[in-house]
């Protein structure tokens, strides 16, 4: 049976026509799969997208003039006493939330991980420097251990994608959800990849689109997604009372999850969207940086950043544009909602190796980069919000993103710098710990935050004279 000649129609008229070639070779069952993908497409949206970040020699330039760009107001980390016992005061306030029950987290798992290179979702990597424990066993019982401080457990959503969304709820069932009362998994929507000089949506198989999800911005419109009862994650949300959440990505096991002096410093502002920062090291690190645009905070990809603003100095020498973003927030719930119903956030091209069918139904496996692919972007929400706070929060104990396979941010730099920061614990609560001669841990340490979620719970629990002797776990 030939195609619908509607649809052909309908594709001829985007230019798309090929995604039918193989159509003669398909049974039914492919075929039906075939026309549902191109049917889920707005080919529409897809177009114009493909005409200005694809077929137009400057592409994804977004980025205002230069001379508008400023450094934005961050709450700087507590210098001083007085700013120490001010903090601690935020932070009941972020307490207070925890312990009313008003806060979710919102844990993003849904990226396909190609740089590390693992089989599985990034969330079951062992990176745990003793155990093994994976980012997900981390993340979950930072979750359970804070629910058991403020007396309310804390609900999770974990998005995923329709590739990984299987596999990750899996892992979370073997292990019961690590102890979390409550896990709601939530599946994120695709784009199609595009050849980058034709534009043409690439073929994965004879009959299937090479989709790929689409950017951790996809979370917004993901929550708001019905299930197949209907119910949304943010409907679930209002039903149980959660107006703030506390949004984190998969990578980085160091991460403060609902951090009651971050939620403070958002809730005593009344704000819709808060970003942890960190000051850039050197003006080519790979963050992208929170500025102020005619007063409006905004952030832009490093990538995005044209040298002569990342080098700008202040007259001290320091970075003028350096509030890096570790991709940290929150958000309210109801900032969520408005922003699904009135906007959606802009699409980025990415530049990546896609294997796909060609003419002749072969595949091919390119070595160099031959698709452009869409995604949006969370921190696009960050101009839609109507007041925000950025806070500075310390690289060493909380960022570092397991994203390649090797050199940095990798297994051996993310093993070791938690193993540094337990070292710190230890030390802080009286312990004898053996360093390297540049100050790291000599030995892989681990401590499951079941036991401490931080180092002044590890001081009230640890015996007088601990000595490290060796590789440690505590749990
Ligand atoms: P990255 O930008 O590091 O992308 O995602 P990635 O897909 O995981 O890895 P590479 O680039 O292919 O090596 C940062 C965070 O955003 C999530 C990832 O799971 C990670 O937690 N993410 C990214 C999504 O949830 N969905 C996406 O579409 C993209």
């Amino acid at each position: 049976m030939p195609p619908d000649p509607e649809l052909v129609t309908y594709l001829k008229l985007h230019g798309q026509e090929h995604l039918l070639r193989f159509w003669e070779e398909l049974d039914s069952v492919a075929r039906g799969n075939l026309v549902r993908e191109i049917r889920s497409l707005d080919l529409d949206r897809l177009d114009s997208l493909i005409h200005s970040l694809v077929l137009t020699e400057n592409g994804d330039s977004s980025l205002p003039p230069i001379d508008r760009v400023k450094p934005i107001d961050v709450r700087r980390l507590p210098r001083t006493d007085a700013e120490r016992v001010a903090r601690r005061q935020v932070a009941e306030i972020g307490a207070a939330a925890l312990a009313a029950g008003e806060v979710g987290v919102v844990l993003v798992a849904g990226g396909s991980g190609t740089r590390l290179g693992f089989e599985g979702p990034k969330g079951t990597y062992p990176i745990g420097a003793v155990t093994g424990s994976s980012l997900f066993q981390i993340h979950a019982e930072k979750i359970v251990a804070a629910g058991k401080r403020y007396g309310k457990p804390i609900p999770l959503y974990v998005m995923t994608s329709p590739e990984n969304n299987q596999s990750t709820s899996d892992f979370f069932a073997t292990h019961k959800n690590f102890g979390l009362s409550h896990v709601r998994f939530f599946v994120q929507g695709q784009m199609p990849a595009v050849d980058q000089s034709t534009g043409k949506v690439l073929l994965a198989g004879a009959g299937q689109i090479a989709l790929s999800p689409d950017g951790h911005g996809g979370t917004l419109k993901a929550l708001a997604q019905p299930d197949q009862s209907g119910v949304s994650c943010l409907d679930e949300m209002r039903n149980l009372g959660i107006r703030t959440l506390s949004y984190f990505q998969v990578d980085n096991p160091l991460v403060r999850i609902a951090d009651p002096a971050f939620l403070g410093l958002h809730r005593q502002a009344g704000a819709e969207m808060s970003f942890k920062v960190i000051e850039k090291q050197f003006p080519e690190e790979k963050l992208g940086v929170v500025v102020s645009v005619d007063g409006i905070a905004q952030v832009i990809e490093y990538s995005d950043l044209p040298p002569v603003l990342a080098e700008r100095r202040e007259p001290e020498g320091g970075l003028e544009l350096w509030a890096g973003s570790i991709a940290v927030h929150i958000l309210e719930r109801s900032f969520i909602e408005r922003l699904v119903s009135e906007h959606s956030l802009p699409y980025h091209r990415a530049f990546k190796k896609v294997a796909y069918i060609n003419d002749s139904g072969t595949l091919v496996k390119p070595s160099t980069l031959n698709a452009v692919k869409f995604e949006t972007f969370i921190f696009d929400a960050l101009p839609l919000a109507e007041r925000s706070v950025l806070a500075e929060s310390n690289r060493s104990i909380e960022f570092e993103p397991l994203k390649n396979a090797t050199g940095p941010d990798s297994p051996v730099t993310v093993r070791q710098q938690m193993s540094n920061v337990f070292a710190d614990w230890l030390e802080g609560a009286g312990a004898i710990v053996p360093r390297k001669p540049d100050g790291s841990s000599e030995f892989a340490i681990e401590i499951s935050p079941l036991y401490a979620l931080d180092a002044v719970e590890l001081k009230s629990k640890l015996a007088p004279g601990f000595v490290v002797e060796g590789p440690l776990a505590i749990r």
